[in-house]
C-alpha cells in the first residue's frame, strides 16, 4: 500500500499541471501520479493546433472568444464558466511558458497566432504542428525537478476507493479515499490511500474504432467515477474531427489539424467540388460539428469513403514551416501536398461531457476532483471550440490547486481492505474480451456516429446491454490483467 497526500490519475496536461502547482506550493506534501502507459503517452502529446488565448487585443477581445465558444457549443455552454476560462487564458499560458514550453513567434517576435474552425480571429498559440508534444515535454521536465512528485508509469488505476470499501463509514457522505492500482509490470494490485484524488484520465476516443486518439483514451476515469456513483453528464456530446487522414487499409488515426484549414486549405469531393460553402457561410472554417456533418452528408450522397483536403494552392514553403509533422506524415503515405489532395475522413476526437465538476473541479463525491477531458465543466456545451481543451485543462488545474491551497484534507488513519480477487482466475480465453471490444467499437461507429436516429440508438442500447452482461460475467471470474487488446 502507498499513502500520499495527493493522488493524481493521469499524466497529461491536466494531471501534470495540477501536480506541479501543488508540489511547488507544499514541498512537504507528496504527490503520486499514476499513469497507465509511458509517462508522456496521452492525448496531450498529440495535440496539434494549439491553445486558444486572446493576446492581440487590437483585433481580438475576450468578448469575441466568448461569443465564438458559445456559438460552437450550440447554446448549451455554461456562460459563467466560458467567461471565467477565457479570461484566465493569458495568465495560464504565461505560466506554461515560464515552465519552459516554447511557442512559435512571428517576424515581429510576438507569439504567432493561428486560426481554426469556429474562431472569428487569429488566436491559437502553437508550436509548429506539435503543440501538445512541446507542452507535455515542458511539464514532464518541470515535474521531474520536484522531489515530492513520484510518477508511476505502467500503473493502471482500476477503481476508486469509497465508503463502499471502508465498511465502518458506510453511512457518511460519499467520499473518495484513493484508488486500487494494477502494477502492470508485476501484475500486483495495491491500494493507494490519498487525502485527495484527482481524475485526469482523459477522453474516450477508443470507444470508437476510428479515432484520432491514442490507445490510452478508453474512458477509464469516467467509468470509475460512474461506478463510484459520481454525477456524469453530456456523454452524448462526442466530437468528431472532420479531417483524420484516410487510409484504405486499417483505421488511420493521424490528424490533419484544423489549423491547415485555418491556413487556407479547401475541402473537396472526388469530383473536385468545394462543397463546404453550400453548407455554411464560414465554409471550411465553420465549427467542427458542422464540417463533420457536412462531410458525412457528402459521403452519403456520393456513396464514397472519404473526401479530400486540397493544399495545392497554398504557399508550400510556409506550409512546411508551420506543419512539418503533417507534411512529413503525408509524404510517408506517398502524398505530396504540393501536388496531391490529402484523403480525409471524420473520426471520433473529443468528449465534451464527462464527470460533472464545479468551478473548483469538485465532483459530486467528496475529496474527488476531475480535470481535463474526463471532466464536464460546462465550457463546451454540445461542441467544443477548437483549441479550447488545453486551455480548459490549464485553467481548471489552477482552480483545483487554488482550492487545495485553502482546504486541507487528512484521511490517512483509515483502514482500507486490500483488493479482493478471491475466486477469480487468469482468463484462458482472452479472445472473448477482444471480441467484446471490437463489437463495441463497430456498434458505436454504425449506430452512434456523427448523425444519429432514435431507431439506431435503440438498436445500440439492445446490443450494448448484451455486451455489458458478457463483460460483467467475464469480470467476475477473471483476474485483472492488462494483456494488449
Ligand atoms: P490526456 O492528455 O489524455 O491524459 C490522460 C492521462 O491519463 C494519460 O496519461 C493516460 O495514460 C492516463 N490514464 C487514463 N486512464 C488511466 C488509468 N485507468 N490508470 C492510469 N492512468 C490512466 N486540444 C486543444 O486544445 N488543442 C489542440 O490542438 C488539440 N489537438 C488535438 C489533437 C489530437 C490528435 C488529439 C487526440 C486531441 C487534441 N486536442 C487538442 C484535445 C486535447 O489534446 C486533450 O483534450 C487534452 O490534451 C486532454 O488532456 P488530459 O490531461 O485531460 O488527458
Ligand atoms: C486540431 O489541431 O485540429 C485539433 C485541435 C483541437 O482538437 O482543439
Amino acid at each position: 500500500m502507498i499513502t500520499t497526500n495527493y493522488l493524481v490519475i493521469g499524466s497529461g496536461v491536466a494531471g501534470l499541471t495540477f501536480s506541479i502547482k501543488i508540489a511547488e506550493k507544499f514541498p512537504n506534501k507528496t504527490v503520486v501520479i499514476i499513469t497507465k502507459s509511458d509517462e508522456e503517452e496521452s492525448n496531450t502529446k498529440y495535440a496539434q493546433g494549439g491553445v486558444a488565448v486572446v493576446l492581440d487585443t487590437e483585433t481580438d477581445s475576450f468578448k469575441k472568444h466568448i461569443q465564438d465558444t458559445l456559438i460552437a457549443g450550440d447554446g448549451l455552454c455554461d456562460e459563467s464558466v466560458v467567461e471565467m476560462v477565457i479570461k484566465e487564458g493569458p495568465k495560464r499560458l504565461e505560466e506554461l511558458m515560464l515552465w519552459g514550453a516554447n511557442f512559435d513567434l512571428d517576424s515581429n517576435g510576438h507569439l504567432d497566432l493561428g486560426k481554426e474552425g469556429g474562431h472569428s480571429e487569429y488566436r491559437v498559440v502553437h508550436h509548429k504542428d506539435i503543440t501538445g508534444f512541446e507542452i507535455e515535454r515542458a511539464l514532464l521536465k518541470r515535474a521531474h525537478q520536484l522531489s515530492n512528485i513520484t510518477i508511476l508509469p505502467n500503473h493502471f488505476a482500476i477503481d476508486l476507493i469509497t465508503n463502499h470499501h471502508v465498511k465502518h463509514i458506510e453511512d457518511e457522505v460519499l467520499t473518495c479515499f484513493g484508488a486500487y492500482v494494477l502494477d502492470q509490470n508485476s501484475g500486483h494490485i495495491f491500494t493507494v490511500k490519498a487525502d485527495s484524488t484527482l481524475l485526469a484520465s482523459g477522453g474516450i476516443g477508443c470507444v470508437y474504432g476510428h479515432t484520432t486518439n491514442p490507445v490510452i483514451a478508453t474512458g477509464d476515469g469516467v467509468a470509475m467515477a460512474y461506478r463510484a456513483k459520481a454525477k456524469i453528464k453530456d456523454m452524448e456530446f462526442v466530437q468528431f474531427h472532420p479531417t483524420a487522414l484516410y487510409e484504405e487499409k486499417g483505421e488511420s488515426s493521424f490528424l490533419i489539424s484544423e489549423a491547415v484549414r485555418g491556413f487556407g486549405a479547401y475541402l473537396r469531393n472526388k469530383k473536385g467540388v468545394r462543397f463546404m460553402p453550400d453548407y455554411d457561410e464560414r465554409a471550411e472554417l465553420a465549427s467542427r460539428d458542422i464540417v463533420s456533418q457536412s462531410i458525412d452528408s457528402e459521403l452519403k450522397k456520393i456513396g464514397d469513403t472519404h473526401m479530400f483536403l486540397d493544399c495545392t494552392h497554398l504557399d508550400i514553403k510556409a506550409f512546411k514551416n508551420h506543419f512539418p509533422n503533417i507534411y512529413n506524415k503525408c509524404l510517408e503515405h506517398h502524398i505530396d501536398i504540393e501536388k496531391d489532395w490529402i484523403p480525409v475522413v471524420p473520426a471520433s476526437h473529443y468528449l465534451c461531457g464527462g464527470i460533472v465538476v464545479d468551478k473548483e473541479g469538485k465532483t459530486s463525491i467528496s475529496n474527488l476532483f476531475a480535470c481535463g477531458e474526463c471532466s464536464r465543466t460546462g465550457l463546451h456545451g454540445a461542441n467544443r471550440l477548437a483549441s479550447n481543451s488545453l486551455l480548459e485543462a490549464l485553467v481548471y488545474a489552477h482552480n483545483i490547486f487554488k482550492y487545495h491551497s485553502k482546504n486541507q484534507y487528512s484521511l490517512l488513519d483509515l483502514t482500507i481492505p486490500d483488493w479482493n480477487d478471491e475466486g477469480t482466475v487468469i482468463p484462458q480465453e482472452h479472445v472473448l474480451i477482444q471480441h467484446n471490444l471490437k463489437q463495441l467499437q463497430a456498434l458505436m461507429r454504425d449506430y452512434v456516429g456523427i448523425v444519429r436516429s432514435n431507431k439506431r440508438l435503440k438498436k445500440a442500447i439492445r446490443h450494448l446491454d448484451l455486451i455489458y452482461d458478457e463483460v460483467e460475467d467475464l469480470y467476475k471470474e477473471s483476474k485483472i490483467n492488462n494483456l494488449p487488446l
